[in-house]
Protein backbone atom coordinates (compact mmCIF):
# COMPACT_ATOMS: atom_id res chain seq x y z
CA UNK A 1 0.00 0.00 0.00
CA UNK A 2 1.56 3.52 -0.86
CA UNK A 3 -0.24 6.24 0.62
CA UNK A 4 0.92 9.71 -0.81
CA UNK A 5 -0.06 13.15 0.66
CA UNK A 6 -0.42 16.66 -1.21
CA UNK A 7 0.01 19.65 1.20
CA UNK A 8 -1.31 22.22 -0.83
CA UNK A 9 -3.80 19.93 -3.08
CA UNK A 10 -6.43 22.93 -4.03
CA UNK A 11 -4.07 25.28 -5.78
CA UNK A 12 -3.12 25.59 -9.29
CA UNK A 13 -0.25 22.62 -9.19
CA UNK A 14 -2.10 21.09 -6.28
CA UNK A 15 -4.90 20.16 -8.70
CA UNK A 16 -3.36 19.09 -11.49
CA UNK A 17 -0.62 17.00 -9.66
CA UNK A 18 -3.31 15.56 -7.49
CA UNK A 19 -4.93 14.47 -11.22
CA UNK A 20 -1.56 13.00 -11.81
CA UNK A 21 -1.23 11.16 -9.03
CA UNK A 22 -4.76 9.37 -9.03
CA UNK A 23 -3.71 8.60 -12.32
CA UNK A 24 -0.32 6.81 -11.07
CA UNK A 25 -1.02 3.07 -10.74
CA UNK A 26 1.65 3.38 -8.43
CA UNK A 27 -0.38 4.99 -5.97
CA UNK A 28 -2.99 3.48 -3.87
CA UNK A 29 -4.30 6.00 -1.28
CA UNK A 30 -4.25 9.46 -2.28
CA UNK A 31 -4.45 12.14 0.55
CA UNK A 32 -5.20 15.49 0.12
CA UNK A 33 -5.10 19.08 2.80
CA UNK A 34 -5.67 22.48 2.02
CA UNK A 35 -6.30 25.41 4.03
CA UNK A 36 -9.44 25.37 1.32
CA UNK A 37 -11.89 23.75 -0.60
CA UNK A 38 -9.65 20.45 -0.58
CA UNK A 39 -12.61 18.20 0.28
CA UNK A 40 -14.26 19.47 -3.43
CA UNK A 41 -11.12 18.52 -4.98
CA UNK A 42 -10.77 15.07 -3.52
CA UNK A 43 -14.54 14.46 -4.26
CA UNK A 44 -13.83 16.11 -7.85
CA UNK A 45 -11.01 13.03 -8.14
CA UNK A 46 -12.68 10.25 -6.39
CA UNK A 47 -14.97 10.31 -8.99
CA UNK A 48 -12.23 9.05 -11.85
CA UNK A 49 -12.33 5.12 -12.27
CA UNK A 50 -8.54 4.06 -10.77
CA UNK A 51 -7.12 2.53 -7.97
CA UNK A 52 -6.21 4.92 -6.09
CA UNK A 53 -8.32 6.01 -3.10
CA UNK A 54 -9.03 9.57 -2.59
CA UNK A 55 -9.38 11.14 0.72
CA UNK A 56 -9.94 14.98 1.36
CA UNK A 57 -9.00 17.41 4.61
CA UNK A 58 -9.49 20.82 5.36
CA UNK A 59 -8.27 23.22 8.25
CA UNK A 60 -10.96 24.86 9.83
CA UNK A 61 -11.81 28.62 8.96
CA UNK A 62 -11.00 30.71 12.01
CA UNK A 63 -7.84 30.29 14.35
CA UNK A 64 -9.51 30.22 17.78
CA UNK A 65 -8.33 27.12 19.99
CA UNK A 66 -11.36 25.00 19.08
CA UNK A 67 -10.10 25.73 15.55
CA UNK A 68 -6.51 25.24 16.24
CA UNK A 69 -7.04 21.82 17.24
CA UNK A 70 -9.63 21.25 14.14
CA UNK A 71 -6.74 21.80 11.98
CA UNK A 72 -4.08 19.72 13.68
CA UNK A 73 -6.63 16.86 13.36
CA UNK A 74 -6.70 17.50 9.74
CA UNK A 75 -3.23 17.55 9.58
CA UNK A 76 -3.02 14.34 11.21
CA UNK A 77 -5.30 12.23 9.42
CA UNK A 78 -4.02 13.63 6.29
CA UNK A 79 -0.43 12.57 7.09
CA UNK A 80 -0.51 9.38 9.03
CA UNK A 81 0.71 6.44 6.98
CA UNK A 82 2.02 8.69 3.97
CA UNK A 83 4.79 7.49 2.74
CA UNK A 84 5.32 10.55 0.41
CA UNK A 85 4.79 14.12 1.13
CA UNK A 86 4.98 16.35 -1.82
CA UNK A 87 4.35 20.19 -0.49
CA UNK A 88 3.28 22.84 -2.95
CA UNK A 89 1.55 24.52 -0.76
CA UNK A 90 2.38 28.67 -0.25
CA UNK A 91 1.69 31.58 -2.61
CA UNK A 92 3.23 32.07 -6.04
CA UNK A 93 4.77 35.22 -8.04
CA UNK A 94 3.38 38.23 -9.55
CA UNK A 95 4.87 39.92 -12.00
CA UNK A 96 8.09 41.98 -10.63
CA UNK A 97 8.63 39.74 -8.26
CA UNK A 98 11.49 37.35 -7.32
CA UNK A 99 11.21 34.03 -5.38
CA UNK A 100 12.96 35.35 -2.36
CA UNK A 101 10.05 38.17 -2.22
CA UNK A 102 7.76 35.15 -1.76
CA UNK A 103 10.12 34.27 1.80
CA UNK A 104 8.29 36.17 4.29
CA UNK A 105 4.79 34.25 3.53
CA UNK A 106 6.30 30.70 2.30
CA UNK A 107 8.72 30.17 4.92
CA UNK A 108 6.24 30.45 7.92
CA UNK A 109 3.79 27.75 5.50
CA UNK A 110 6.54 25.40 4.89
CA UNK A 111 7.72 25.38 8.87
CA UNK A 112 4.23 24.85 9.89
CA UNK A 113 3.29 21.75 7.54
CA UNK A 114 7.07 20.09 8.14
CA UNK A 115 6.39 20.60 11.56
CA UNK A 116 3.22 18.46 11.27
CA UNK A 117 5.16 16.06 8.75
CA UNK A 118 7.89 15.29 11.43
CA UNK A 119 5.16 14.53 13.93
CA UNK A 120 2.90 12.56 11.90
CA UNK A 121 4.85 11.12 8.83
CA UNK A 122 8.46 11.03 9.68
CA UNK A 123 9.72 8.65 7.99
CA UNK A 124 8.01 10.03 4.16
CA UNK A 125 9.87 11.29 1.51
CA UNK A 126 9.37 14.80 1.60
CA UNK A 127 9.05 16.84 -1.84
CA UNK A 128 9.20 20.39 -0.91
CA UNK A 129 7.60 22.63 -4.26
CA UNK A 130 7.30 25.38 -2.25
CA UNK A 131 9.33 28.92 -3.33
CA UNK A 132 11.85 29.95 -2.16
CA UNK A 133 13.11 26.07 -2.92
CA UNK A 134 16.70 27.12 -1.98
CA UNK A 135 16.04 28.49 1.27
CA UNK A 136 12.64 26.14 1.99
CA UNK A 137 14.94 23.06 1.84
CA UNK A 138 17.19 24.41 4.45
CA UNK A 139 13.58 25.50 6.87
CA UNK A 140 12.23 22.13 6.15
CA UNK A 141 15.78 20.30 6.96
CA UNK A 142 16.11 22.39 10.65
CA UNK A 143 12.50 21.79 11.25
CA UNK A 144 12.93 17.96 11.14
CA UNK A 145 16.29 18.10 12.91
CA UNK A 146 14.64 19.84 15.69
CA UNK A 147 12.22 16.97 15.83
CA UNK A 148 14.95 14.93 15.77
CA UNK A 149 13.78 13.20 12.75
CA UNK A 150 16.28 14.36 9.81
CA UNK A 151 16.95 11.82 7.34
CA UNK A 152 18.93 13.65 4.26
CA UNK A 153 17.64 11.20 1.99
CA UNK A 154 14.29 11.55 2.38
CA UNK A 155 13.78 15.36 2.38
CA UNK A 156 14.23 16.45 -2.17
CA UNK A 157 13.50 20.16 -3.45
CA UNK A 158 12.25 19.48 -6.36
CA UNK A 159 13.86 21.47 -8.78
CA UNK A 160 12.65 19.30 -11.94
CA UNK A 161 10.97 21.61 -13.74
CA UNK A 162 14.54 23.53 -14.67
CA UNK A 163 15.68 20.02 -15.96
CA UNK A 164 12.27 19.63 -18.08
CA UNK A 165 12.85 23.36 -19.42
CA UNK A 166 16.45 22.87 -20.84
CA UNK A 167 15.62 19.54 -22.52
CA UNK A 168 12.44 20.81 -24.05
CA UNK A 169 14.40 24.70 -25.09
CA UNK A 170 17.37 22.34 -26.70
CA UNK A 171 15.12 20.21 -28.37
CA UNK A 172 13.31 23.56 -29.62
CA UNK A 173 16.91 24.94 -30.57
CA UNK A 174 17.33 21.77 -32.62
CA UNK A 175 13.88 21.90 -33.95
CA UNK A 176 12.99 18.75 -32.44
CA UNK A 177 10.25 17.32 -31.85
CA UNK A 178 10.39 14.71 -29.44
CA UNK A 179 12.41 16.55 -25.95
CA UNK A 180 12.07 13.61 -24.18
CA UNK A 181 15.32 11.40 -25.86
CA UNK A 182 17.67 14.48 -23.86
CA UNK A 183 19.07 14.05 -20.94
CA UNK A 184 20.37 17.43 -19.66
CA UNK A 185 22.02 17.91 -16.09
CA UNK A 186 21.20 21.26 -14.24
CA UNK A 187 22.50 22.06 -11.19
CA UNK A 188 22.82 24.44 -7.92
CA UNK A 189 19.20 25.43 -6.99
CA UNK A 190 16.32 26.84 -8.29
CA UNK A 191 16.15 30.75 -9.18
CA UNK A 192 17.53 32.90 -11.79
CA UNK A 193 21.47 32.47 -11.98
CA UNK A 194 21.80 29.27 -9.12
CA UNK A 195 20.17 27.58 -11.34
CA UNK A 196 22.76 26.12 -13.47
CA UNK A 197 22.32 24.10 -16.91
CA UNK A 198 25.49 21.62 -17.57
CA UNK A 199 25.14 21.63 -21.54
CA UNK A 200 28.29 19.79 -21.84
CA UNK A 201 27.43 17.13 -20.22
CA UNK A 202 23.97 16.36 -22.07
CA UNK A 203 22.74 12.64 -23.39
CA UNK A 204 22.91 12.62 -26.09
CA UNK A 205 25.70 14.81 -26.84
CA UNK A 206 24.40 17.87 -28.93
CA UNK A 207 25.67 20.51 -31.38
CA UNK A 208 24.60 23.91 -30.93
CA UNK A 209 26.13 27.30 -32.12
CA UNK A 210 28.17 28.92 -29.35
CA UNK A 211 26.50 32.59 -29.87
CA UNK A 212 22.93 30.57 -29.08
CA UNK A 213 24.54 29.28 -25.57
CA UNK A 214 23.79 32.61 -23.62
CA UNK A 215 20.26 32.70 -24.74
CA UNK A 216 19.77 28.97 -23.73
CA UNK A 217 21.73 29.43 -20.88
CA UNK A 218 19.52 32.31 -19.95
CA UNK A 219 16.51 30.91 -21.40
CA UNK A 220 16.18 28.16 -18.55
CA UNK A 221 17.58 30.41 -15.36
CA UNK A 222 14.73 32.03 -15.87
CA UNK A 223 12.06 30.55 -18.01
CA UNK A 224 9.88 30.91 -14.65
CA UNK A 225 9.91 34.29 -15.70
CA UNK A 226 8.08 33.63 -19.03
CA UNK A 227 5.85 31.79 -17.56
CA UNK A 228 4.84 34.69 -14.87
CA UNK A 229 4.66 37.78 -17.22
CA UNK A 230 2.30 35.35 -19.75
CA UNK A 231 0.10 35.25 -16.85
CA UNK A 232 -0.21 38.39 -16.09
CA UNK A 233 -0.94 38.78 -12.51
CA UNK A 234 -2.78 35.02 -12.46
CA UNK A 235 0.55 33.45 -10.90
CA UNK A 236 3.17 31.37 -12.00
CA UNK A 237 3.99 27.66 -13.48
CA UNK A 238 1.44 25.26 -12.54
CA UNK A 239 0.95 22.68 -15.12
CA UNK A 240 3.87 22.20 -16.25
CA UNK A 241 5.42 22.09 -12.43
CA UNK A 242 2.70 19.41 -12.00
CA UNK A 243 4.04 17.33 -14.94
CA UNK A 244 7.16 17.94 -13.39
CA UNK A 245 6.66 17.30 -9.70
CA UNK A 246 5.05 14.24 -10.67
CA UNK A 247 7.69 12.85 -12.54
CA UNK A 248 10.23 13.37 -9.72
CA UNK A 249 7.30 11.90 -7.01
CA UNK A 250 7.27 8.89 -9.97
CA UNK A 251 10.76 8.17 -9.93
CA UNK A 252 10.94 8.72 -6.07
CA UNK A 253 8.35 5.67 -6.12
CA UNK A 254 9.31 3.22 -8.68
CA UNK A 255 13.22 3.51 -7.35
CA UNK A 256 11.37 2.95 -3.84
CA UNK A 257 10.12 -0.15 -4.99
CA UNK A 258 13.32 -1.55 -6.20
CA UNK A 259 13.71 -0.19 -9.40
CA UNK A 260 17.18 0.54 -10.41
CA UNK A 261 19.01 3.32 -12.24
CA UNK A 262 16.93 5.53 -11.55
CA UNK A 263 18.80 9.14 -11.79
CA UNK A 264 16.78 13.03 -11.11
CA UNK A 265 18.79 16.09 -10.39
CA UNK A 266 17.57 17.35 -7.02
CA UNK A 267 17.99 19.74 -4.45
CA UNK A 268 19.56 17.67 -1.33
CA UNK A 269 21.50 18.08 1.98
CA UNK A 270 24.97 16.95 0.46
CA UNK A 271 26.38 15.57 3.52
CA UNK A 272 23.25 13.55 4.34
CA UNK A 273 24.13 11.83 0.67
CA UNK A 274 26.47 9.25 -0.22
CA UNK A 275 29.10 10.99 -1.99
CA UNK A 276 27.75 14.59 -1.01
CA UNK A 277 30.84 15.61 1.14
CA UNK A 278 33.15 15.85 -2.04
CA UNK A 279 30.61 18.02 -3.64
CA UNK A 280 30.10 20.19 -0.26
CA UNK A 281 33.72 20.70 -0.66
CA UNK A 282 33.87 21.98 -3.80
CA UNK A 283 30.98 24.16 -3.65
CA UNK A 284 31.37 24.72 -0.04
CA UNK A 285 27.36 24.38 0.53
CA UNK A 286 25.65 22.05 2.06
CA UNK A 287 22.52 22.01 -0.02
CA UNK A 288 22.48 21.79 -4.02
CA UNK A 289 20.86 20.12 -6.64
CA UNK A 290 22.95 17.36 -8.50
CA UNK A 291 21.70 13.85 -10.06
CA UNK A 292 21.03 11.63 -7.61
CA UNK A 293 20.94 8.03 -7.88
CA UNK A 294 17.52 7.58 -5.88
CA UNK A 295 17.10 4.06 -4.27
CA UNK A 296 14.91 1.79 -1.75
CA UNK A 297 15.60 4.72 0.84
CA UNK A 298 15.48 7.92 -1.11
CA UNK A 299 18.89 9.64 -2.44
CA UNK A 300 21.18 6.81 -2.62
CA UNK A 301 23.83 8.14 -4.02
CA UNK A 302 25.02 12.05 -5.18
CA UNK A 303 26.89 12.21 -8.57
CA UNK A 304 29.64 14.52 -8.95
CA UNK A 305 29.22 15.85 -12.13
CA UNK A 306 29.87 19.17 -11.13
CA UNK A 307 33.94 18.33 -11.48
CA UNK A 308 33.28 17.69 -15.40
CA UNK A 309 31.79 21.43 -15.97
CA UNK A 310 34.04 23.35 -18.75
CA UNK A 311 35.32 26.55 -18.26
CA UNK A 312 32.29 28.42 -19.56
CA UNK A 313 30.14 26.32 -16.86
CA UNK A 314 32.64 26.87 -14.18
CA UNK A 315 31.87 30.33 -14.49
CA UNK A 316 28.36 29.57 -14.05
CA UNK A 317 28.77 27.57 -10.74
CA UNK A 318 30.57 30.09 -9.28
CA UNK A 319 28.29 33.00 -9.54
CA UNK A 320 25.46 30.64 -8.31
CA UNK A 321 27.08 29.52 -5.48
CA UNK A 322 27.56 32.94 -4.40
CA UNK A 323 23.95 33.47 -4.66
CA UNK A 324 22.92 29.89 -3.16
CA UNK A 325 24.83 30.52 -0.30
CA UNK A 326 22.72 33.93 1.26
CA UNK A 327 19.23 31.88 0.41
CA UNK A 328 20.57 28.92 2.46
CA UNK A 329 21.58 31.06 5.21
CA UNK A 330 18.58 32.84 5.27
CA UNK A 331 16.19 29.64 5.40
CA UNK A 332 18.78 28.02 8.31
CA UNK A 333 18.46 31.10 10.33
CA UNK A 334 14.44 31.20 9.79
CA UNK A 335 14.76 28.51 12.57
CA UNK A 336 17.88 28.80 14.48
CA UNK A 337 17.71 32.78 14.99
CA UNK A 338 14.28 33.55 14.83
CA UNK A 339 13.51 37.31 15.50
P1 LIG B 1 -1.56 28.62 -5.58
O1 LIG B 1 -1.77 29.87 -4.82
O2 LIG B 1 -2.36 28.40 -6.81
O3 LIG B 1 -1.77 27.36 -4.63
C1 LIG B 1 -1.18 27.26 -3.38
C2 LIG B 1 -2.10 26.48 -2.49
O4 LIG B 1 -1.49 26.38 -1.22
C3 LIG B 1 -3.48 27.14 -2.28
O5 LIG B 1 -4.51 26.22 -2.56
C4 LIG B 1 -3.46 27.54 -0.83
O6 LIG B 1 -4.74 27.50 -0.21
C5 LIG B 1 -2.52 26.48 -0.25
N1 LIG B 1 -1.98 26.83 1.05
C6 LIG B 1 -1.57 28.03 1.52
N2 LIG B 1 -1.18 27.93 2.80
C7 LIG B 1 -1.33 26.62 3.15
C8 LIG B 1 -1.09 25.90 4.34
N3 LIG B 1 -0.62 26.47 5.44
N4 LIG B 1 -1.38 24.57 4.33
C9 LIG B 1 -1.85 23.97 3.24
N5 LIG B 1 -2.10 24.62 2.08
C10 LIG B 1 -1.84 25.92 2.05
O7 LIG B 1 0.01 28.56 -5.93
P2 LIG B 1 0.74 27.57 -6.96
O8 LIG B 1 0.79 28.21 -8.29
O9 LIG B 1 0.14 26.22 -6.82
O10 LIG B 1 2.24 27.59 -6.37
C11 LIG B 1 2.52 27.05 -5.11
C12 LIG B 1 3.98 27.22 -4.77
O11 LIG B 1 4.81 26.48 -5.65
C13 LIG B 1 4.48 28.67 -4.88
O12 LIG B 1 5.32 28.97 -3.79
C14 LIG B 1 5.29 28.67 -6.17
O13 LIG B 1 6.26 29.68 -6.20
C15 LIG B 1 5.89 27.30 -6.11
N6 LIG B 1 6.39 26.77 -7.39
C16 LIG B 1 7.54 26.05 -7.35
C17 LIG B 1 8.06 25.50 -8.51
C18 LIG B 1 9.31 24.69 -8.47
O14 LIG B 1 9.88 24.44 -9.54
N7 LIG B 1 9.76 24.19 -7.35
C19 LIG B 1 7.39 25.70 -9.73
C20 LIG B 1 6.22 26.44 -9.74
C21 LIG B 1 5.72 26.98 -8.55
C1 LIG C 1 9.16 28.24 -11.86
O1 LIG C 1 10.34 28.00 -12.07
O2 LIG C 1 8.32 28.31 -12.78
C2 LIG C 1 8.67 28.38 -10.44
O3 LIG C 1 9.73 28.43 -9.54
C3 LIG C 1 7.69 29.48 -10.24
C4 LIG C 1 8.27 30.86 -10.40
O4 LIG C 1 8.08 31.67 -9.48
O5 LIG C 1 8.89 31.14 -11.42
Amino acid sequence: MVKAVVLGAAGGIGQPLSLLCKMSPLIDVLSLFDVVNSPGVATDLSHIATKAHVEGFVAAKGDFKGEQQETEDAKKAALTGADIVIIPAGVPRKPGMTRDDLFKINAGIVKDLITAVAKYSPKAFILVISNPVNSTVPIAAEVLKEAGVFDPQRLFGVTTLDVVRAENFVADLLGQKDSSKFNIPVVGGHSGNTIVPLFSQTQPPVDFPADKLDGLVHRVQFGGDEVVKAKDGAGSATLSMAYAGFRFAEAVLKAAKGEKGIVEPTFVYLPGVEGGDAIAKATGTDYFAVPVELGPNGAAKAINIISKANDYEKKLLDEAIKALKTNIDAGVNFIQKPS
